[in-house]
């Protein structure tokens, strides 16, 4: 069969997601498409809905800022979407729309396949910074991974909270201040950084000073533009291991790909191809 896929959002004239799945594509050896499908909030949802109903997609992406406004047109939710309160990808079987998220699992998929052995120790302790949407979904896949311990530091502590609840028991976790977070950093044997502070063009940015940490403790960072930030810098030079944002990237778009296709790509040499391509923007 051919595989119709695409992608919705604003702006998205830049995404790198065609590049992607069209790779995937090629991969698992299948012939298909994967279009872009922008529409600004100016224009209707629902006429822009009529209209990917009508192209018949066998799955699409959803991106900003559209990834609640799906969730009413959707004829089932993964309940791991529904916790999240968010979909980025969608699946038409047999005419009914399904929604998944595939952040969460996205992440820890790339930090596996950068450290093997990571989440070996259910007891290792992480810190996560920042409480928005790519906080959320991390926060759930690691809990579903059955690691305990991750705090949550945020500017805004009610929004960490929130999602410590989301899972009904909060287990060992506790919401800290980003002051707070910084003074107990050599507590943490993971450390991931959420937030849009570093982001270009503010790359000097860091959102905390990387300096007293716990010896192999491993920094990520979920930003990929610039690939490495100052966090990550910091972090290296404290003598860390550090995990790239841009390979969340691929392996959330590998997840949504298996979903569509029930067939797993393996990246092969896509990081690195990867990195090139967004070094060079
Ligand atoms: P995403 O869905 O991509 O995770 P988001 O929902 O906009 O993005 O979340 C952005 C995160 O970056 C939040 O944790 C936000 O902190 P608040 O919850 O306090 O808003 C954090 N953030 C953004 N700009 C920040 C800044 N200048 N200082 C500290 N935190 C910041």
């Amino acid at each position: 069969m051919e595989y119709h896929l695409a992608l919705i959002g604003y702006p998205i004239k830049h995404s790198l997601s065609p590049w992607i799945h069209n790779k995937f594509l090629d991969k698992a050896g299948l012939r298909g498409s994967y279009e872009l499908h922008e529409f600004d909030r100016a224009s209707s949802f629902e006429e822009n809905i009529k209209l990917l109903k009508r192209k018949k997609y066998d799955g699409f992406n959803v991106t900003v800022p559209y990834k609640q406004e799906i969730m009413p047109y959707l004829d089932e939710i993964d309940p791991i979407a529904d916790k999240m309160g968010a979909v980025n990808t969608v699946v038409n079987k047999h005419g009914k729309w399904v929604g998944y998220n595939t952040d969460g699992i996205g992440y820890v998929r790339s930090l596996e396949a950068a450290y093997p052995d990571v989440l070996s120790n259910q007891e290792c302790q992480i810190l996560l910074i920042g409480a928005g949407g790519a906080a959320r979904g991390i926060y759930c896949a690691l809990r579903n991974r059955g690691i305990s311990r991750i705090d949550i530091a945020n500017r805004t502590q009610t929004s960490a909270s929130a999602i410590l609840d989301l899972n009904g028991n909060r287990g060992n976790c506790a919401v800290l201040s980003i002051q707070e977070a910084e003074k107990v950093l050599k507590d943490y044997d993971i450390v991931i950084q959420t937030t849009s502070v570093g982001m270009r063009p503010n790359s000097k940015d860091s959102i905390i000073q990387v300096a007293h940490i716990k010896d192999k403790a491993i920094f990520s960072d979920i930003i990929y533009q610039p690939l490495k930030t100052a966090f990550l810098s910091q972090a290296e030079a404290a003598g860390a291991p550090i995990h790239f944002g841009h390979t969340m990237l691929l392996y959330q778009a590998q997840y949504a790909f298996e979903k569509w296709t029930e067939k797993r790509v393996t990246l092969g040499n896509m990081e690195e191809e990867l990195k090139l391509l967004l070094e060079g923007r």
